[in-house]
């Protein structure tokens, strides 16, 4: 390793309360944070300015962050090493989009694929937030001036769109912001659906049993593993082309497990579907009981959760507010003490 890849970086990154983690979230998302957490200043915010823009209860929306901070704390993030903060507990991520938003031509976001089907999704309920969208979430990232934000593929036009903004405001006003890099995890942690491989793994899968929550109870995660769909021939071989379900299977069990492919495959031959699966079952059992127990002994816990996040917004604040001082003068805006 080279000095500048071993340089402590900021890395942020944030996602909205929905519901429950499943497996693709925790493969392909928090446990690379917890990872990053070791290495780098992270912060990891839950977005419920971003929860807004649709139809939403707030009664359910303040108990969909509990969960997401617990389930978040219960995959191994600690809130003594990372930077765990609510955005909207954070002077400045409003402001910020809205100084960016004026500078964001209204065709740009027009064109923003997620708002395309957002849109189309919403057609009744459509508000101007769905479309700003991704200006607050620019804002979500440059207040603390990220050197790398992780996110999946999906967002990475957003990233495009934040480094744009960033790029437009510090020739504008002179050099403020960094131009964060995305980090897409490698496609090794795309995890399919158990009960249709050709799609990821997702929390809409109209089929239950194609998804594995991470609270999901040990006998449940054995059932949708047993009756995960598999290919024809009984080979344990990895071929993302004729063998997408026992592929999806054997990358699951090596992301869990740390073994390599090739050493699944050496362990399996000549074995049949059922005794992998029960391998399978008992690795994710293993990696995932832990989690669960956690997350029981957790989540009813409010003042942890309030703590961890006042604890992380703190710090979050601070350095959210240099930020805010530095962009507030250059823009022109005035301040009276
Ligand atoms: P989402 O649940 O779509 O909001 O995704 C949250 C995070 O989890 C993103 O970083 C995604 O890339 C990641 N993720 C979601 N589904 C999967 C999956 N099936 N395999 C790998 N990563 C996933
Ligand atoms: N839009 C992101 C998603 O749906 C969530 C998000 C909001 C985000 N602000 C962010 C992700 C800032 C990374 C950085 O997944």
């Amino acid at each position: 390793m080279n000095a500048e890849s071993e340089k402590r970086k900021v890395v942020l990154t944030c996602a909205q309360p929905t519901g429950r983690l499943h497996l693709g979230n925790y493969l392909g998302a928090v446990k690379n944070w917890v990872e990053m957490a070791d290495k780098h200043e992270c912060y990891f915010g839950v977005v419920d300015m971003h929860a807004i823009t649709i139809p939403y209860v707030p009664a359910e929306l303040r108990k969909n962050v509990y969960d997401c901070v617990a389930q978040y704390m219960a995959c191994g993030l600690d809130p003594d090493k990372c930077n765990l903060f609510l955005q909207s507990s954070i002077i400045g991520h409003a402001e910020l989009a809205w100084i960016l938003g004026c500078a964001c031509p209204i065709g740009q976001l027009e064109r923003m694929t997620q708002y395309k089907d957002k849109a189309a999704k919403h057609k009744d309920a459509l508000n101007s937030g769905l479309l700003y969208y991704p200006v607050l979430m620019a804002a979500d990232i440059l207040i603390y001036n990220a050197d790398i934000v992780p996110v999946g593929e999906d967002q990475k036009q957003h990233i495009e769109l934040t480094r744009d903004l960033a790029q437009k405001f510090n020739s504008r006003y002179s050099e403020t912001f960094v131009l964060p890099e995305p980090y897409i995890p490698k496609s090794g942690a795309r995890i399919m659906s158990l009960q249709s491989p050709d799609s990821k793994m997702s929390k809409s899968d109209p089929n239950k049993n194609g998804t594995l929550y991470i609270t999901d109870e040990p006998d449940v995660l054995r059932k949708k593993i047993m009756s995960a769909v598999t290919d024809s021939g009984g080979e344990v071989r990895y071929d993302e082309t004729s063998k997408k379900g026992i592929s999806n299977l054997m990358n699951i069990m090596s992301a869990l497990s740390g073994k390599p492919l090739q050493a699944i495959e050496d362990e399996f031959a000549g074995k049949g579907y059922g005794d992998f699966k029960r391998a399978v079952a008992d690795t994710a059992v293993e990696a995932l009981a832990p989690v669960r127990e956690k997350y029981i002994e957790i989540s009813s816990d409010k003042r942890l959760l309030e703590e961890a996040l006042k604890r992380g917004g703190q710090a979050a604040q601070k350095r959210a507010f240099k930020t805010m001082s530095k962009v507030r003068r250059k823009v022109g805006f005035m301040d009276f003490d």
